[in-house]
């Protein structure tokens, strides 16, 4: 059990340094679940160090799999056994992993035993509904507490589906598409607006074909996958706190190299640029389908933002951090069409309007978003993780230029992506 901890975060007068990122989380899981079900070894060098994929390497073990860290805990080797797994003797743990539960029932859906998905008390609040439906069309039994986890799954040879997302996720659509490689026939699935694409480069880099025609992806079933060695791109977000550290001092300077600079995620990385941080790319190559990069970025002024409709779904995880510089901004930010960010590791709408409040700001909350005014100075406070990683570091970051010190409490949290965060952030903050 990890011990509950505080963290003090000091005001800074500038960040400044190089700085590597872990591997990817979104890409670290669906690398190590489609690996499992490939023939042959496969190599994941940067591996994601967060507790999340380490979740999904103890799912896969339950099914059988080897997955074991290597080269002193760098890269992950995985020995894949093909489409068939084998039953498990205990319920899979996926802890605080949405992206476990989510996209590996798609896998497990297709297997010939029951299983059981548990998670911890955040994830045992989050809905499975949205896999649930479709993989039930596809032919598996899946029990659920009242469309939460825990979930049952009765494994069965599924049969393609052609399926409209309600709900933008590429959670779901990696579900329904690792489904639908195991499944007969070919799946179709349409997203109502375009999500984060690690599935589909994924499958093709282990060796499957995807097509995508607009907003509409499709596999066949059936597809064998080979094992691939490959070096996980950095976290764009978990880079996130640094570049918005980074654009709180107008003379902030940050050197990131082996960046994902996937398209489908980068959309950060312009709304920074258009509030006045100073981005240039300076290398850019392909590994797997994947845009990797460096970036050198300068701190400039900060501008204010509106964040809404599809914006809203591709910047969702950097939506905490950049709610929580928007006091500082000169014009304010404003977040719309974000009800699933109440339904994340917590209900972040909330989190952040409690936090900013702990802190001085004027804040306003509403169903779907939030509304932060610009220009106002915060004061340092005893804030709250809520036990959620992305808030414990999105104010570790708004504490960089409150006035006094603050206190993170459960701190911890931040292990669940990036468990090396604070001290990465204080070997870059000046004070
Ligand atoms: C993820 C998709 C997003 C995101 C999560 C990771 C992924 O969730 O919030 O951190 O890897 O596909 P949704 O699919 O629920 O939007």
């Amino acid at each position: 059990m990890v011990s509950k901890s505080e963290t003090i975060v000091c005001p800074a007068r500038t960040v400044r340094g190089s700085v590597r990122l872990p591997g990817d989380k979104s890409i670290s899981h669906r690398y190590a679940m489609l690996a499992a079900i490939a023939n042959g070894s496969s190599r994941l060098e940067n591996y994601s160090t967060g507790a999340d994929c380490a979740s999904t390497l103890r799912c896969l073990k339950s099914v059988g799999v080897f997955a074991e860290r290597a080269d002193g805990a760098q890269s992950v080797i995985i020995r894949g056994l093909g489409p068939s797994l084998a039953a498990p003797s205990e319920p899979l743990d996926c802890g605080n992993s949405g992206s476990t539960m989510r996209m590996l029932s798609g896998i497990v859906a297709a297997q010939k035993f029951k299983s059981e998905m548990v998670g911890d008390a955040s994830l045992s609040r989050r809905p499975m509904e949205r896999v649930i439906k479709p993989l039930t069309g596809m032919g598996a039994k899946i029990e659920s507490h009242g469309g939460k986890p825990p979930l049952r799954i009765t494994g069965a040879g599924l049969k393609a589906i052609d399926y409209k997302m309600p709900v933008a996720s590429a959670q779901v659509k990696s579900c329904l598409l690792f489904a639908g490689l195991l499944a007969d026939g070919e799946t179709r699935i349409e997203e109502p607006v375009r999500t984060r694409d690690h599935g589909e480069l994924a499958l093709r880099a282990f060796g499957a074909e995807v097509a995508r025609n607009g907003s509409e992806v499709r596999i066949r079933g059936g597809q064998r996958l080979r094992g691939i060695e490959a070096c996980v791109p950095g976290d764009l977000s978990s880079a996130a706190f640094f570049l918005c550290a980074a654009a709180l001092f107008p003379r902030s300077h940050l050197l990131i190299d082996g960046l994902l600079m996937n398209p489908t995620r980068a959309r950060l990385l312009d709304i920074l640029m258009q509030m006045g941080l100073e981005i240039s790319v300076t290398q850019l190559d392909e590994v797997h389908g994947e845009m990797v990069g460096t970036i050198q970025v300068d701190g400039g002024r900060l501008k204010g933002a509106t964040i809404a409709g599809a914006d809203t779904a591709v910047l969702i995880d950097e939506i905490p951090v950049l709610a929580a510089i928007a006091p500082y901004t000169e014009q304010g930010i404003e977040v719309r069409d974000a009800t699933e960010l109440r339904i994340k590791e917590s209900d972040r709408i909330a989190a952040i309007a409690a936090n900013l409040r702990l802190m001085g700001a004027n804040v306003e909350e509403n169903e779907d978003g939030l509304k932060i005014p610009g220009q106002q100075n915060l004061r340092g406070a005893v804030l709250e993780s809520f036990g959620d990683h992305r808030i414990a570091m999105a104010f570790a970051v708004a504490a960089l230029r409150a006035e006094g010190e603050s206190l993170i409490r459960g701190a911890e949290a931040a292990a669940v992506s990036y468990p090396a965060f604070f001290s990465t952030l204080e070997g870059l903050v000046e004070r």
